[in-house]
């Protein structure tokens, strides 16, 4: 039906009122206030300063980040701008594709090695939000890339690269969290191979101008399911999130990545990290693109609280989880809400 093809054909038809299957119930509404948003500070963390003598205060750092916010920005991180810049750009170019090309990577199913989509999914959102995305799977490499698209052509090579270092630098990020937690030396090992073998999509997402930007969302309240998610956005805000029960707006910083802890960290740190709830508005001037790259363990593993970090005075607070149980949740909803790590207590 008219709504498949996603909200850019839309904005192209250049329609002056968002359709009713786009408006969200009052309650959910977004609180437009985007001259005078309420900004959020994020704790900047110096990637830089990781290696050498600041570590161990760059580690309490990271700590009070994941544990007060569930949120931080990376900078110096060591991936170039030029990498950065070069995925923006191609991901630019995709969603500028004639539709014909966008459209051959629609799929119904969640597991797919690239998906191309509108909302969560346009056949069974009740309501549909304005976002059209592209998803690609990344680990391992080898196996996913043949089935990436093929246009622009140059999409393989740049998305590769940025996957490469992106995941270089979630792999870096974690061993500083591991240590943070006290789980160091020969214990992280194992933790560390699954890291490495752990599974990695790229989530590639494009918000339109939208003519009623108070009526709907870019993306509705969620939390993220894995460890840790790396976003790498243009300078266009949207990016809110939920802080002292206040709905705050990330500012996009340039060079820089939004970090944030998904339920599977949660889970694994028995509640001492915090996967905090977020959400996309829209506005009626801007295209807006973000590229979050979400990191976990194998498909096939079970994410557990590491026992060291239970004790008699902190109980084991989640059941453990696996992907099957991820699935079977967002099989039934919409999409992913926070209530999946409450359906794990
Ligand atoms: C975005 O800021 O556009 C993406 C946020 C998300 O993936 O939740
Ligand atoms: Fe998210």
């Amino acid at each position: 039906h008219q709504y498949l093809n996603g909200v850019k054909q839309l904005y192209e038809n250049g329609l002056r009122r968002v359709p009713n299957k786009y408006i969200f119930p009052a309650s959910d509404r977004p609180n437009h206030n985007t001259q005078h948003p309420n900004l959020i500070q994020l704790p900047i963390i110096d990637f830089s300063q990781l290696k050498g003598p600041n570590r161990p205060r760059l580690l309490h750092s990271l700590s009070h980040a994941c544990e007060h916010y569930g949120f931080f920005q990376v900078v110096n991180h060591g991936i170039g701008e030029d990498v950065m810049r070069k995925m923006m750009d191609v991901c630019r170019r995709f969603f500028d594709l004639p539709f014909e090309e966008r459209g051959k990577y629609i799929t119904t199913d969640m597991e797919a090695p690239v998906r191309y989509g509108t909302s969560f999914s346009a056949t069974k959102d009740r309501v549909l939000c304005w976002r059209d995305f592209l998803k690609l799977m990344c680990h391992p490499l080898p196996d996913f890339l043949p089935h990436w698209p093929s246009s622009p052509a140059d999409l393989r090579k740049l998305a590769a690269t940025y996957a490469q270092e992106t995941k270089y630098l979630f792999l870096t990020l974690m061993e500083g969290i591991l240590e943070s937690l006290g789980i160091v030396g020969e214990e992280t090992e194992e933790l560390k191979q699954l890291m490495e073998d752990g599974s990695h999509m790229m989530m590639a997402n494009y918000y339109p101008p939208c003519p009623e930007p108070e009526l709907t969302l870019g993306i509705p309240p969620h939390s993220d399911y894995g460890f840790l998610t790396l976003l790498l956005q243009d300078q266009v805000e949207g990016l809110q999130i939920q802080h002292q029960a206040q709905w705050l707006t990330v500012q996009p910083l340039p060079n820089t990545f939004v970090v944030n802890v998904g339920d599977h960290l949660e889970i694994f740190s028995n509640g001492k990290y915090k996967s905090v709830v977020h959400r996309v508005l829209v506005n009626g001037v801007k295209h807006r693109i973000s590229v979050a790259s979400l990191h976990s363990l194998p498909f096939s593993s079970t994410v557990r609280a590491w026992p060291k970090l239970i004790s008699e005075t902190n109980p084991k607070k989640y059941k453990d989880t696996g992907f099957g149980d991820f699935l079977d949740y967002v099989s039934t909803r919409e999409h992913k809400r926070k209530d999946f790590l409450d359906s794990r207590k």
